[in-house]
């Protein structure tokens, strides 16, 4: 497979959609973990548009992981910049990967969890949640100091279809 030159412009809508999505998904959860609970004890739940946005933006989230990984595979990715050392780009493919593999577990096991009942499907989504931050803050900082330290110009890549 030759690669491209640069992201498609396909390859980066979807990268800045599934970050928009997923920031309320993060940091406004507070609803649909009160309304688990209240399952888990066989009570009625609070049914805000929190818990219907936390669930359909999971599973929006998903469908555009599985496409966005259909595109990786078949047309794939830019090379890393050449100013990287070989353990930077090691560390960046490394957590784009990671990335693709907790967005597509996280609605899986909140799928099961919230559809299938199964309260080990959600420990696991719950388990996923601070190695999904650190991940999507490792990439934000790469991307950050490779832009302003090493100048690379990478965000350009994520901006412009090449
Ligand atoms: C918040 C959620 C985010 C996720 C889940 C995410 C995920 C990813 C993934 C998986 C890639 C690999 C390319 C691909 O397969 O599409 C990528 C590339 C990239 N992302 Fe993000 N990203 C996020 C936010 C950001 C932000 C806020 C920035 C800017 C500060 C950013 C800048 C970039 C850049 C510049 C690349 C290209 C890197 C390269 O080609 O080496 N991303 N991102
Ligand atoms: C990428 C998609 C998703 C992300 C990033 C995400 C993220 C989160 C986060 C951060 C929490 C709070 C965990 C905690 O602090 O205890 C949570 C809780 C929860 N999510 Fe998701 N979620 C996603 C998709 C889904 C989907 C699709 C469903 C259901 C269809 C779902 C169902 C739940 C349930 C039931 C809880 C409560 C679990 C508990 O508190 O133990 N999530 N989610």
């Amino acid at each position: 497979m030759s690669v491209p030159m640069g992201y498609s412009r396909r390859q980066i809508g979807l990268h800045w959609l599934v970050a928009l999505i997923l920031v309320p998904q993060f940091f406004l959860h507070d609803d649909i973990k009160a309304a688990w609970r209240a399952i888990r004890k066989g009570l009625d739940y609070n049914h805000t548009t929190w818990v219907t946005f936390h669930v359909y933006a999971g599973i929006v989230i998903l469908a555009l992981m599985l496409w966005r990984l259909s595109i990786r595979v078949m047309r794939g990715v830019p090379r890393p910049p050449e100013e990287e050392s070989a353990m930077m780009k090691m560390v960046a493919t490394g957590t784009h990967w990671l990335l693709y593999l907790l967005l597509i577990l996280l609605p899986i096991t909140g799928l099961m969890s919230w559809f299938g009942g199964i309260g080990s499907a959600a420990e696991i989504h719950e388990a996923m949640k601070l190695p999904l931050f650190a991940l999507v803050g490792l990439h934000i900082l790469g991307a950050l100091y490779q832009q302003f330290v090493l100048r690379t110009n990478i965000l350009a890549r994520m901006k412009r279809a090449g």
